[in-house]
């Protein structure tokens, strides 16, 4: 309903900016300079020994990468230069780990005091001599494989943070723990959600002044967000801070959210609301803030959600918080209303700009809605935001109210379809970008795709608990409708490249276009080269100025994960994670532990070690399609659709096509025996393997409409396979 209507938050905002200034506390970066220089000071092998001083002091050890995004500022640039333009055609292959699991593989290697340590999927830790790459300890939390069905986007994890000696690490199910960095062994552990409710963790957690910060995921799943700051030695809770109201009354309502209440309608509480902070947390010591984005509201639709509309807060916005108390500071909302998925939780980081001839210290981000923000990062007051990506939902930003002006076509309902550019998982989504000083850029990875929204039908929807709730469809036939007119965007993935953006200018510089779809974390040094990944299964180097590509090696795996740099005894090194869903185009799995060639990848001047090159038996590569006849009914085929794209779709891929590293069903086996299929999707039998039981939420009948429909998919997958050759 108030859609339109201005926010009077970000008004006053707006207005209040200088106030706001005023009230921040004494700035911590003061004592930066003071900090003694450590790139003297050695620690013994495994010490982890990062403290507040160490790490503002990191540009004074440019061989350590101490935190996932290296510094405090989360830029991914690395002053080292050991490896260049002249040399890096001698880059080669110093030593490879294998891993041994096989989904999506999303950590930054964190190298501290001649240690790297990675974390893969199913929340697994592991750490290495970084120079001869010997695993000195491996870590497994053990997460009960149920955890894999409430975790929207897979069992994955982006990374540690050192800390005092120890390792951090937050778990899918919830736990945060610490470890012994020297031994691995644990020192405390604690449980940051209740377990009863579907929350996950695949973030970083984040070390602010003694404290870790961490979030946790489950906005379709009836989460209600918050990030929490606990006591780095003893995990003790410090302060909790949620993103959106529960019932009115409640006394976890801080008075911010009393007053967010007035945006909301109905009884969303009930569904938790959703706005979970999954993934950017940024500390500023200039500041004294700590920043998240929070994601999408539950559910997706606003027919469910907040059935007259309203801003929904704070489901989509920045959140600035004081690092002491998590007391509100203030917010951004980029999504008033959102409907789309475009959470905000895309990387923040933080930057020294000249803007229009005045030096500005700004927070920028590129989110998934295609609109890259620059705001000032004391009072956040809108400096620009332009488009950095195609998108159709918005035709730009106002940047007096700092609203979207959007366009309304986007908004959707049980009766009217809409075609939305760019498609939930966004213009930028979770993937490292980097900002180099030195060329005044910042690298994203962009990917461009449209969907199909409809609401689904709110009589007969009903959010249901530990079950993907949006609340809206993507195939329909007014969607099919709307892409079959003269001029339509096409449908689903479009392309993708990395792209060299000006913040200052907001403008694009270059793109480095990618052969096969799909988005990969990006690093860059200060001899102007750029690291970045891709899905054709090579690890790449481009001219920071430039985008030309100076260098590529083979990774026998799609990348999702951005990389690292360290030096141990004078040499530089570059570290990567690999492995995401499927295989590259034509790639044999090599890996006996891994179906996707998950591995941790070390490369260095003069190195000549290889992949391995034999094939393993059973490789994904070699898969056929081979369907049973449809034997189904054309109404069993339509209610298999239905109840596929509700409860299936979300890790085995719309229309049944899979896009992650999770059983493409067509080319299953188990299509051959209807009872073993009801063995796994309604009695659990691969519970173990995160293929939970479906019982209770499927009608009768449904585990075998689905069947149906999977069965009518891959035959036609077939004839079309077949039409082709
Ligand atoms: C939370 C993620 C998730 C959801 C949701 C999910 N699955 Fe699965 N499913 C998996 C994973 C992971 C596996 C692989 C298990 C293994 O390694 O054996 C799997 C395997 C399967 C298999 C066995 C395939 C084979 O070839 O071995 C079938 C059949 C299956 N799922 C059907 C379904 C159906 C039907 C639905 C919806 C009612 C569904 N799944 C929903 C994660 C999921």
């Amino acid at each position: 309903m108030n859609r339109t209507q201005s926010s009077t938050w970000t008004r006053r905002l707006l207005t209040g900016a200088a106030a706001l200034s005023m009230a921040i506390g004494p700035a911590l970066a003061q004592t930066s300079a003071k900090a003694p220089s450590k790139a003297a000071v050695t620690h013994a092998k495994g010490a982890a020994a990062v403290d507040t001083a160490r790490l503002l002091a990191a540009d004074a050890e440019p061989g350590s990468w101490m935190a996932a995004g290296r510094t405090y500022s989360e830029q991914r640039y690395s002053p080292l230069t050991g490896i260049n333009k002249a040399n890096v055609g001698k880059l080669g292959l110093a030593w490879y780990a294998d891993v041994d699991t096989e989904r999506g593989q999303e950590s930054t290697p964190v190298v501290v005091d001649g240690v790297l340590y990675f974390t893969t999927a199913w929340s697994k830790l592991y750490a290495y001599d970084a120079k001869s790459g010997q695993q000195l300890w491996a870590y497994d939390p053990k997460v009960d494989p149920s955890n894999g069905a409430v975790a929207c986007c897979d069992v994955v994890n982006r990374g540690v943070a050192a800390w005092k000696g120890k390792i951090y690490l937050g778990a899918l199910d919830g736990r945060l723990i610490a470890l012994d960095a020297k031994t691995g062994k644990v020192d405390w552990s604690v449980q940051t959600t209740d377990p009863k409710q579907p929350y996950t963790i695949t973030q970083v957690p984040r070390i602010v002044k003694g404290m870790v910060i961490i979030g946790n995921a489950g906005a379709e799943y009836t989460c209600r967000g918050y990030v929490s700051a606990y006591d780095a030695a003893t995990g003790k809770l410090k302060w909790r801070f949620y993103t959106v109201p529960a019932q009115p009354g409640d006394p976890t309502n801080t008075p911010e959210l009393k007053k967010a209440l007035a945006g909301w309608d109905g009884d969303f509480w009930k569904y938790g609301g959703g706005a979970t902070a999954w993934d950017t947390i940024l500390y500023d010591p200039k500041t004294d803030l700590i920043y998240f984005g929070t994601g999408n509201g539950l559910s997706w639709s606003q027919s469910v959600r907040s059935p007259k509309g309203g801003d929904n807060l704070f489901v989509s916005s920045v959140i600035a918080v004081h690092a002491n108390t998590g007391k509100y500071a203030w917010h951004f909302q980029e999504v008033p209303g959102d409907e789309w998925d475009y959470d905000v939780t895309n990387p923040l980081m933080t930057a020294d700009l000249k803007i229009g001839g005045v030096q500005r210290h700004v927070l920028m981000q590129a989110p998934k809605t295609g609109f890259f923000y620059v705001w000032d990062a004391a009072t956040g007051k809108l400096i620009s935001a332009d488009k950095f990506a195609p998108l159709n939902w918005a035709s730009k930003i106002d940047l007096k109210t700092g609203r979207p002006v959007e366009n309304p076509e986007v908004r959707y309902t049980v009766d009217k379809a809409a075609i939305v550019q760019p498609a939930p998982l966004g213009a930028h989504n979770w993937h490292p970008m980097a900002y180099s000083p030195k060329t005044g850029l910042v690298y994203i990875p962009v990917t461009e795709s449209t969907t199909g929204f409809q609401s689904a039908d709110p009589k007969t929807f009903a959010v249901k608990d530990r079950v993907y709730n949006t609340a809206t469809v993507s195939f329909s036939d007014k969607i099919t409708e709307l892409y079959g007119k003269p001029g339509a965007l096409p449908r689903g993935n479009i392309r993708s490249y990395l792209e060299a953006y000006d913040p200052v200018a907001q403008k694009i510089v270059w793109k480095a276009p990618d052969k096969d779809y799909g988005a990969h974390g990006a690093m860059v040094t200060a001899s102007n080269l750029v690291f970045s990944g891709d899905w054709s299964g090579r690890f790449n180097a481009f001219d920071a100025r430039t985008g030309e590509k100076v260098w590529s090696a083979p990774t026998q795996a799609d990348v999702v994960a951005a990389p690292s740099t360290y030096v141990i005894d004078g040499e530089q090194y570059v570290a990567l994670l690999v492995g995401a869903r499927g295989l590259p185009p034509g790639q044999a799995r090599t890996s006996a532990s891994s179906a996707n060639n998950s591995r941790l990848l070390v490369f260095k001047l003069n190195a000549s070690a290889t992949l391995p090159q034999n094939p393993i038996a059973g490789s994904v590569a070699g898969k056929v399609l081979d369907p049973p006849l449809l034997t189904g009914t054309n109404e069993q085929v339509i209610d298999g659709e239905g109840a596929y794209g509700r409860f299936c779709s979300g890790c085995h891929g719309a229309g049944g096509v899979a896009d992650k590293s999770i059983p493409d069903l067509r080319y299953s086996q188990v299509l051959r025996r209807l009872d073993t299929w009801n063995q796994i999707v309604l009695d659990g039998a691969r519970a173990d393997k995160g293929m939970v039981s479906f019982k209770k939420v499927l009608a009768d009948g449904q585990s075998e409409a689905i069947y149906h429909y999977i069965v009518s998919q891959a035959n036609k997958a077939k004839a079309a396979q077949a039409a082709a050759k």
